[in-house]
Parts: structure tokens; sequence; C-alpha cells
């Protein structure tokens, strides 16, 4: 008899955006001259930088000749990539990355829920609460978790709240942790965290022989020199730390799927009989067992982000988001809503009305309002009372939405 992986049976019903978009669906089927607004799904909405668009048709035209094909690539990513990377994203903010640390793929989602498999089923995995789902529900489907109690948590899952309190920046645990999930500028509360916030937890790690899983697919949308990029900006990082990066919200790749993970190689992880074990030759023959490369197209693409034109098209599209950020924060405290996030984050944390669940709210913003936002209860029991409002759009829709939320 063929048996099933009993996790996913623990899993909650659905992926929470899927299940966001069932609900729009049949909103729009009941009502299809509702002019919808998104800021639900942190999706970019604005085109490719010409730099891009002009390398992958370049990439393109070679693949059209006997010369200029790329057939299999390597696993780990083109070295054209990947020097770009070291250089432009950690050597020059003085973090010492090299390139056959840095592992290209399609994107930090694929990588964080592929992260644990190199991690012993024993390990205690510690999350912010409210999280990106992704780290929980790989955990649950891998069986390092219990049960859910129903209300969002899973068993043997320690959570960290992250609240207006401690500005969504989670205190150290009070029990022992093994797997750390960090994500910084946050998901979804658009929080960041200081030198001084990253560096306790760089010594958490160090003291306690655990490792931190740090999610930075948002670190282009900084704008406070200070905060961190990556943390490997702090020192001895490279001994606990992997750091996931995404070209999605970055350069607008969320259709064309492309990121990276950084896995030094001091990094390791212990035998049952405590022997150490370097872990970036085993992510690298995980990667290299499952995974093909990302596209020499893509590649190409995603190298032309390095380049000075390339650079200032892409910065020039975050400003676009993080000025909807703005306007966005603006308007919602203007008309008496607590905001959170969106300074250094194109994520928007708003507290809903007192005595209104998220889930709620979210529909109320949708009927009334016709603007899809994304319920902070699915991203985590401390995420109830919240709901996540993207700033990808352009500015007219957010302008339209801020004004129909007013009216609600
Ligand atoms: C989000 O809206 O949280 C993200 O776009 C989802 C993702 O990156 O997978």
């Amino acid at each position: 008899m063929i048996l099933v992986n009993e996790n996913f049976l623990k899993l909650k019903a659905g992926y929470l955006f899927p299940e966001i978009s069932r609900r729009v669906f049949a909103f729009s089927k009941a009502n299809p001259d509702a002019p919808i607004i998104k800021l639900g799904i942190g999706d970019v909405t604005e085109p490719l930088a010409p730099a891009v668009v002009e390398a992958m048709h370049k990439a393109v035209d070679e693949m059209a000749t006997h010369s200029g094909l790329h057939g299999y690539g390597p696993e780990q990513g083109y070295a054209f990539l990947r020097e770009a990377i070291a250089e432009s994203d950690f050597k020059s903010r003085g973090a010492n990355i090299a390139v056959d640390e840095i592992f290209i793929s399609d994107g930090a989602k694929c990588d964080t829920g592929n992260m644990q498999e190199i991690f012993g089923i024993d390990n205690v995995v510690a999350v912010t609460d409210p999280v990106y789902p992704v780290y929980v529900d790989t955990n649950v489907m891998a069986g390092r978790t219990g049960d859910n109690d129903g209300k969002g948590r899973y068993a043997n899952i320690i959570y960290m709240p992250c609240t207006a309190q401690n500005n969504f920046v989670p205190e150290l645990p009070t029990k022992p942790v093994d797997m750390i999930y960090l994500c910084f500028p946050n998901n979804p509360t658009g929080a960041v965290a200081t030198k001084e916030q990253l560096k306790k937890w760089v010594h958490y790690a160090i003291e306690n022989n655990a490792v931190i899983l740090y999610d930075a697919a948002y670190e282009a949308f900084i704008r406070d020199d200070s905060i961190p990029h990556s943390i490997y900006e702090i020192e001895g990082a490279r001994k606990v730390a992997i750091e996931f990066r995404s070209f999605s919200k970055t350069a607008g790749f969320t259709g064309v799927r492309c990121g990276f993970t950084v896995v030094p190689k001091e990094l390791v992880a212990y035998t049952k009989d405590g022997k150490a074990v370097e872990l970036n030759p085993i992510w690298n023959r995980r990667h290299c067992t499952k995974f093909n490369g990302v596209s020499y197209i893509t590649q190409k693409g995603a190298v032309a982000v390095y380049s000075p034109k390339g650079k200032k098209q892409v910065q020039d599209t975050i400003n676009l988001y993080m000025s909807n950020a703005d306007a966005m924060r603006a308007a919602l405290t203007a008309q008496g809503y607590q905001v959170f996030g969106g300074e250094h984050a194109p994520y928007i944390w708003l507290k809903t009305p007192e005595g209104v669940d998220s889930w709620s709210f979210f529909d109320t913003l949708l009927n009334k309002a016709n603007v899809v936002c994304t319920p902070g209860a699915g991203f985590g029991a401390a995420g109830e009372g919240y709901v996540r409002l993207s700033a990808f759009n352009n500015p007219e829709n957010v302008e339209e939405a801020m004004d129909r939320i007013s009216k609600i």
C-alpha cells in the first residue's frame, strides 16, 4: 500500500496567497465590473529595466547561433553573475563573500523552502510571528513539527512574537533553538533590524551552535545607510549564517525567476556524535543533484542589474515603489489608522480597527473599496489584528486605493 507523507496533512488548508487569489476570483466573478486594485501579494507592476531587457535580447540572439548556444550551465550559476554579486552586493558593504559561496537559483522562495533539507530532523526551529509562511510550511512538510493548534501555531516550533512593543524585532529565544529564520527588511511587517540587533543574534548563534537562515530579499528597499543589507556585515556571521537574496523585488524578476543563496565555507553543522561538517559542500551537493541551473538568458539579464545603467534604472523603480509606500503611510495615518513599516520596505503593516479581525478587514476592503490586502493572520497568530498592504503598484492606483479606503 502506498503511504502518503502524513506531514502534509498537518498543513493548514491552503497556502496563503492562492487562498487570497481564490477569494478575489470569487468576488470578481460575482462583481465583474468591480475595478479591483491589488495591494495583496508583493508582485511587481513596473516593466523590467531597459538594461536588463537589452541584455536578455542579446542573450537570446547568442542562443540562436551555434557558437553562442548555451546548454546546461554550471548548476551554481555562471561566474559572470557570481562575480558581480560578490563585488557589488557584499564587498561594497565590507562583507567578504567568495564566488564559490554563492549559489544562483530560481528565487529566494525555493531556497528558503529547500534549505531545511540539509539539517537534521530533530533540530528545533525558531521563527518570528508573524512570519513568511514558507519557512514554517516547509518544516511542517519535512516532519520537524507537531500538529497545528488550530490558531496558526505548530507544536515543536518556537514562535518569537514581533509586536509594536518590540518594534517588530524579536527577542532572543528563552529555550535553546537550532535553526533561526530571520527576515529583514521584514515580510510582512516592513520592520528593519539595526546592526546592534543583528549582532545579538549572531552572538546567540555562535554561543548556541545554531544557524541563522537570513532572508534579505528586500534589502534593496533600505533607505538608511546605517541599516545592514547583509547579515555578513556583522562580525562572526560567516560562521553561523546562510543568506537568501532575490532579484524578484529588487529588479522586477517575479516572473523571470532568479535569486541566490550564500553558504559560507566556515559554516558548519554537527553529526550526532559532535563532529563538525561543512555546509557549503553539502548544499552544493544538494543543489547539483536537484537543480540544473538558471537559464543563461535569465542570468545575463540579472548581471545587467549591476551595470551602471542597470543600477540606476533599477533604483528608479525602487524609488517609485517607495514613494508609493510614503504616500500610503501618509494617507492612512491621516485617516486615523496606525501604520508600521513602509520606510525601508515595500510593505505597510496596518493595525485593523478595534475589534475587527484581519480576515474581516480583508473582506471590508475588498467589498467596500475593491482593494486587495493580505490578512495578517495568514502570517501567524501574532499577525491577527493587522493587514499587510503592498506598495508594488503604480502611483495612480495607489492614490485611488487610498481615496477609496478613506470613504469606507
Ligand atoms: C509576498 O507577497 O509575501 C511575496 O511576494 C510572496 C513571495 O515572494 O513568495
